[in-house]
């Protein structure tokens, strides 16, 4: 069913700390599969996000750090966008709420809410920390929780037992500013009547149905979302104020409403629309399109969340959209539950935490492994946990041993029977026409299963296609037939190409990197889920190129090393433990020297190599370096920096690298030369 069409969103992250693995698996990876799958299948599609720049998580974060808010997200903000850019995650748009055009897109909904009167003004007391002169709203006080007796639950909500919370239901309520209980105070502000909303949101959650529209097939909505949305609607919806006592965010539109800004949790998901302004704005579209109702145009809104986002999303949000008035309302909500590792919550306190920006600094090549492994532990259902032996497990197992296999196998044998010329199929015998019917048969399933956001079943059916893959070679033999029957041995190679093939378009949206290499190595370009399924993905007689191997397997020092690193908790996020002490012998032993560039160029088929002619003082060597995404050839010529001399040679893609450039790393995984400040030749002593 193509030519659907979709505005996807992904939470917008708080530009207060980097992206860890759990909101990758909850959030980024399945929306990304998702409009992935989508764009392949000809469904029109947009894919947003940005950073949440408003809110406590914002200014909290500039107090410890003992910067601005604007420093804070701009830090953050940059260190997020990149992350995602390296891990190649296909927003249409990634854009930020500190964004004027957002503060006038948000402004002018709260406006039009306003002036059809949709919100009730009311002044009531709230607590006060005198010491900052500051109304506690949201993370500014904690207590605890009236629900659970969780002693850390905030103004807001608690994050243990998930209850929506306001500050006057805490017990023992302390300010985080200050630390001491705060005093009332009375202030004005703007609620949302949440609970006139009950009815029409229980047949819209639970039914699907709105103003006799059907809006939305309810048995796609996840089980959990469904039932935190009835259970926070049977126990009573409350006023919600709107707005808040800060003078950080988006300032309220109105006369006399100085020192106040609109709630975050009011401005944040507008940040949709407005992102989608700007992506429409540059990009010459309509974004009326892709939010406006139309009642010509099905167009699905659906946003991926973590699950503390729920009320937010499928209450909060729809009741906005509902009050406006123009707007399209979610039709689906799939929300995850929680990653956990290594038997524990993720924390940044603690730095229990595997940083994104991290391991694609230490893993540059690793992104579609990581992608497969979240894929297949993604909390979907229910939480679920990250463990270095599983992710180990699973490459080394699945995709190194399955899938790997089977491809290097397929492309082997081609360049060995037939000097990598597919050949012809001859009769087909009844194992190649069940493997032709398995075929037939998986992109459908794979793509019902997404239409029904389940993405780990999903990508195992694509595993499965291997494995069918891998169990007809072993069945077929081809290897012992060849002896004598060489045509028969044709139609096998030619059915495990057309397999392989199948895997090239299937692993698109899953794994992009690994699905194009694929692609590369069999010369053909697959755009178009819809030509899946069928024996002529690639044509008898074109050549395909030589076998690479397509994942390497791990190694148990990797995942100790890793564990260790968890291990050391007391770091920051941004910083890896100091290593063990070397001796000063040790250290003497090795060779570094300032070297000038005196040639560059990109290493063919490697988007983050330069080959690099260097003069160490002592002679012009190559080394290859993995600077490409932050140098270009051009820039480096010229440049004298820090050369490890005596590094063992080693083969970088065909190239021996005779030594290596010493690079400054910051947090967001940035590279930099190590240059002398003052005019140095080469062969400088580096001790
Ligand atoms: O929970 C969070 O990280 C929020 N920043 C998500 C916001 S989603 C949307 F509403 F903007
Ligand atoms: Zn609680």
């Amino acid at each position: 069913m193509a030519g659907g069409k979709f505005t996807v969103t992904a939470a917008l992250p708080y530009a207060n700390g980097p992206l860890h693995l759990g909101h990758i698996a909850g959030v980024y990876l399945p929306a990304d599969i998702f409009t992935r799958f989508l764009r392949l299948n000809g469904d029109d599609v947009v894919f947003i996000c940005g950073s949440d720049e408003h809110g406590a998580a914002i200014t909290l974060r500039a107090k410890k750090e003992g910067v601005t808010p604007q420093e804070i997200v701009d830090k953050y903000h940059r260190i997020i966008s990149k992350s995602f850019t390296d891990f190649d995650i296909s927003f249409d748009v990634f854009h930020r709420t500190s964004d004027e055009l957002h503060h006038k897109t948000s402004q002018e909904f709260f406006l039009k809410l306003y002036n059809s009167n949709k919100f009730i003004q009311e002044t009531t007391e709230q607590y006060y920390d005198i010491d900052f002169n500051q109304f506690l709203a949201d993370r500014y006080i904690t207590g605890t929780c009236p629900k659970c007796n969780y002693d850390n639950a905030y103004g807001d909500q608690c994050e243990k037992c998930g209850s929506d919370l306001s500050p006057l239901d805490l017990i023992n309520p302390l300010s985080t500013l200050s630390g001491k209980s705060p005093v009332l105070k009375s202030t004005s502000h703007w609620y949302l009547p949440m609970d006139k909303h009950e009815s029409w949101l229980k047949e819209y959650i639970q039914n699907g149905v709105l103003d006799r529209e059907v809006h939305h097939n309810p048995k796609l909505w996840r089980n959990q979302v469904t039932g935190q949305c009835m259970s926070w609607i049977n126990g009573g919806l409350k006023p919600r104020a709107m707005t808040r006592d800060l003078d950080w965010g988006v300032k309220v539109p109105l006369p006399n409403a100085d020192g106040k800004v609109l709630y975050v949790w009011l401005d944040a998901p507008i940040g949709y629309i407005s992102a989608t302004k700007a992506w429409a704005e540059a990009n010459n579209k309509d974004w009326r399109e892709y939010w406006i109702k139309n009642q010509a145009v099905d167009r699905k809104l659906v946003h991926f969340i973590g699950k503390d986002n729920i009320v937010f999303h499928a209450i909060i949000f729809p009741i906005l959209l509902k009050d406006h008035g123009d707007f399209i309302l979610p039709d689906n909500v799939p929300a995850s539950e929680f990653l956990n590792l290594e038997g524990d919550k993720f924390s940044t306190s603690r730095n229990w935490a595997v940083w994104l920006h991290e391991y694609l600094a230490s893993y540059p090549d690793k992104e579609d492994e990581l992608k497969y492994v979240l894929t297949s532990i993604a909390p979907e259902s229910k939480d679920s946990e990250f463990t270095w032996k599983e992710y180990q497990a699973r490459i080394n197992n699945e995709l190194a041993d399955i899938l790997g296999n089977f491809v290097n196998r397929t492309v082997v044998l081609t360049h060995k029977y037939y000097e990598g010329r597919v050949p012809e199929r001859g009769g087909l015998n009844e194992a190649d026409k069940a493997l032709i019917q398995d075929l037939e048969t998986v992109p459908r399933k794979i793509a019902d299963l997404i239409y029904a956001y389940k993405f780990r079943e999903a990508q195992s059916e694509v595993m499965n296609l291997a494995r069918i893959g891998n169990k007809y070679l072993a069945d077929q033999e081809p290897w012992k037939v060849v002896k004598n029957d060489p045509e028969r041995v044709k139609t096998v190679i030619n059915l495990s190409l057309q397999i392989t093939a199948n895997l090239s378009l299937l692993l698109l949206p899953f794994l992009p990197k690994t699905a194009k290499k694929l692609q590369s190595m069999l010369g053909i370009v697959l755009t178009d889920w819809r030509e899946g399924g069928t024996c002529d993905l690639v044509s008898a007689q074109s050549v395909i190129n030589a076998p690479e191997i397509l994942f390497a397997k791990i190694e148990d020092t990797m995942v100790e090393f890793e564990v260790n690193k968890l291990n050391q908790t007391d770091t920051l996020s941004q910083g890896t433990p100091q290593k063990e002490t070397v001796s000063f012998d040790e250290f003497s032993k090795m060779d570094i020297r300032l070297g000038t560039i005196i040639s560059a160029q990109k290493v063919e088929k490697a988007d983050k190599l330069l080959q690099l002619t260097v003069d160490t003082g002592l002679d012009q060597r190559t080394i290859v370096s993995g600077i490409a995404q932050y140098y270009s050839p051009e820039e480096v010529i010229g440049k004298t920096v820090a050369v490890l001399l005596n590094l063992a040679p080693r083969k970088i893609r065909g190239i021996e690298s005779q030594g290596m450039i010493l690079m400054a790393e910051n947090e967001s995984g940035e590279l930099s030369f190590m240059s002398p400040e003052k005019a140095f030749l080469a062969g400088g002593e580096i001790r």
